[in-house]
C-alpha cells in the first residue's frame, strides 16, 4: 500500500516540478490545492496514520519533500509574477488603491498655532530663542536679583558644564534676547518649551510649553494691555468677561494675573473652576523699567507690557482634558481625536 502511495507522491512531485504560471490567482490555487487545509499534502499526512511504522517513515520523508517543493515553487513563481506584473505597462484599473493615512497635529501645536494666528492679526510677529540659556537671560536681566527668593519660584535644571547654563524655566528669556537686538517699536510673541524641576503629578510636569508676548513703544499703557488680553480671550474662548488680580513677577511692575469668567453651567465647569466660575489663564504686567535698561532700551522714552501663558493649560480648557500627562504619552487613540487645518 505504502508503495502505491510513494508512487503517487512521486507523480505529484513531477506535476509540481513542471507547474508554471505568471498569474497570481492560478499560483494561489496551486498553493491551496497542495498546502491548503484539505490539500494533497495534508491528505497524505492524514492517511499515514493507518500505516505501519516501517512504511510510515519513507512516505513521511517524501511527503515532506513534496511540501517543501510546493512551497519553494510558489515562492519563486510569486516573485516572478510580481516582477513581470510590475514591468507590464497595463495598469490594473480594478485594483484597490493604497490607503494613505494622514496624521494629525498634536493638540499642543494646534493651540499654539491658533494663539499665534490670533496675535498675528493684530501685528505681533514671531520671535524664538534657545532652550539652553544662561543665568543672565533667564533671571538677571529679568530683574531677578542674585540669591533672591523669586528664583525659587521656578525650580531650575542647571547644566553641570558650562557653569551658569540652565534649561530655560520660562519663555520670558526671549523678551530679553529680542530687546537686546531690536529697538522699539517691538511687538512679538514667543512660543516654546520650558523646563522646571517639579514633581510629576496630574497638574505639573518637567517640560511644558509657554507663549510669551511683548509690546514696547512710546506711551504704552496698562489700558493697552487690558484691551489686548480682552481681544485674545474673546477670539480664543469666545468669552470676554475677565478680571485682573494684582500679582508679582520680578520683570513686570505692576503685575497681574488674568482670570476669565468660564461659567458654571456643567459639572465640569464646577470642578475646573473650583465652584467659582473663574479660571486663571495667564500672567502679565507692565515691563519693569529695570528690564528695559538691562536690554539697552531707554526706559524714560519707552514703556511696554508683557504677558505669558501656559499652552497646556489653555489646551486643557479648550478640549476639556483633565490630566496634563495625556499630552506627553503619544497615545494614538488620544491624538487621533484632534483635527485641525492649521
Ligand atoms: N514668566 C512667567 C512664568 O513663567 C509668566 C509671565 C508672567 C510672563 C507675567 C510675563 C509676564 O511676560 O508679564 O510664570
Amino acid at each position: 500500500m505504502s508503495f502505491n502511495m510513494v508512487d503517487k507522491v512521486k507523480e505529484h512531485l513531477d506535476i509540481v516540478e513542471s507547474f508554471d504560471s505568471q498569474d497570481s490567482k492560478e499560483i494561489e490555487n496551486f498553493r491551496i490545492k497542495y498546502l491548503g487545509k484539505k490539500g494533497v499534502v495534508t491528505g497524505f499526512f492524514k492517511s499515514m496514520g493507518q500505516l505501519s511504522p516501517q512504511d510510515r517513515k519513507p512516505l513521511g520523508q517524501i511527503v515532506n519533500q513534496l511540501k517543501t517543493e510546493v512551497a519553494q515553487k510558489v515562492k519563486s513563481l510569486k516573485t516572478h509574477s510580481k516582477v513581470s506584473n510590475s514591468s507590464s505597462n497595463v495598469p490594473d484599473a480594478t485594483r484597490p488603491g493604497f490607503q494613505i493615512e494622514s496624521g494629525n497635529r498634536h493638540p499642543i501645536s494646534i493651540v499654539k498655532n491658533k494663539i499665534i494666528e490670533i496675535f498675528s492679526t493684530i501685528g505681533f510677529g514671531l520671535s524664538e530663542g534657545p532652550e539652553i540659556e544662561d543665568d543672565w537671560h533667564n533671571f538677571t536681566a529679568l530683574n531677578f536679583p542674585k540669591h533672591h527668593p523669586a528664583r525659587d519660584m521656578q525650580d531650575t535644571f542647571y547644566l553641570k558644564t558650562p557653569e551658569n547654563y540652565l534649561l530655560r524655566t520660562h519663555t520670558s528669556t526671549v523678551q530679553v534676547r529680542h530687546m537686546e537686538t531690536h529697538q522699539p517699536p517691538i511687538r512679538i510673541i514667543s512660543p516654546g518649551r520650558v523646563f522646571r524641576s517639579e514633581t510629576i503629578t496630574a497638574r505639573s510636569h518637567c517640560l511644558f510649553h509657554q507663549i510669551e508676548g511683548l509690546y514696547i513703544n512710546e506711551k504704552v499703557s496698562f489700558a493697552d494691555l487690558k484691551q489686548t488680553i480682552e481681544y485674545f480671550c474673546q477670539s480664543l474662548f469666545q468669552k470676554s468677561k475677565m478680571r485682573l488680580r494684582p500679582s508679582y513677577f520680578p520683570f513686570t511692575e505692576p503685575s497681574a494675573e488674568v482670570d476669565i469668567y468660564w461659567g458654571l453651567e456643567t459639572e465640569v465647569d464646577h470642578r475646573i473652576t473650583k465652584g467659582t466660575g473663574w479660571l486663571e489663564i495667564m500672567g502679565c504686567g507692565m515691563v519693569d523699567p529695570n528690564v528695559l535698561d538691562n536690554c539697552s532700551i531707554d526706559s524714560n522714552k519707552f514703556s511696554g507690557y508683557a504677558f505669558g501663558l501656559g499652552i497646556e493649560r489653555i489646551a486643557m480648557l479648550l478640549y476639556q482634558i483633565e490630566d496634563i500627562r495625556l499630552f506627553y504619552e503619544n497615545d494614538i487613540r488620544f491624538l487621533r481625536q484632534f483635527k485641525s487645518v492649521i
